[in-house]
């Protein structure tokens, strides 16, 4: 059966409504960690200028594939398998989008993936980081907290990650916070370039 997530049914709207605002140049997007898809074939079409390449880990590649195959759109390119600790493609990317990721994988995959999402973005290019943040240690929401505890529950590697601990990892690569968007259910966007 075809995987599903409410959550990202929920925040799609939203995570557009910002989007507007930065995928106005033509160009390639890169996406980490699609998962089930629903992000991408909801949000691409409403860019035509932009060619979305979704990626997820090899074992997730075949959810994300049915839902490319149920509402394909010529800007939406065949998934990539992608781990953040394996190779990334080897084209430079204009844009590149990730939601709820950065607390799933491991602190040093963050800085990893900040490493790899540097090196892989045009000098113009813009990063845009969906999903919950702290801030100077503390949690936004008593639901924030509650969720940071059951990922760690879950996998003591996951959890919440610090904005100002991101934003550090961004300027030893150059580049820096162009904006940190309040988003619904204590979420953000955060935008690097
Ligand atoms: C909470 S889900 C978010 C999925 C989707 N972006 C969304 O917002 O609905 C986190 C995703 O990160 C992916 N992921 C976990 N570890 C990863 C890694 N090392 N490299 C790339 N993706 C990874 C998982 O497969 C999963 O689909």
């Amino acid at each position: 059966m075809k995987p599903f997530s409410q959550a990202a049914e929920n925040n799609k709207g939203p995570i557009l409504d910002v989007l507007r605002d930065y995928l106005t140049a033509p160009g390639d997007l890169l996406e980490i960690g699609a998962g089930t898809g629903q992000h991408a074939v909801w949000l691409a079409p409403h860019f035509p200028q932009v060619l979305w390449t979704p990626t997820e880990l090899p074992e997730n590649l075949d959810g994300l594939s049915q839902w490319l195959a149920d509402a394909p759109s010529d800007n939406l390119a065949e998934p990539l398998a992608l781990d953040v600790e394996g190779d990334w493609p080897a084209q430079a990317y204009r844009y590149i989008f990730t939601a709820n990721t950065f607390h799933i994988v491991s602190r040093p995959q963050v800085e990893l993936c900040i490493r790899r999402v540097c090196e892989t973005l045009l000098p113009d290019g813009r990063f845009l980081v969906y999903g919950p943040f702290n801030y100077h240690g503390t949690y936004t929401s008593d639901s924030n907290r509650e969720f940071d505890l059951s990922l760690k529950a879950r996998d003591i590697a996951m959890g919440i990650r610090d904005q100002e601990w991101v934003v550090e990892r961004f300027a030893e690569h150059g580049r820096e916070l162009i904006h940190d968007h309040a988003m619904p259910a204590n979420n953000r966007i955060l935008v690097f370039g």
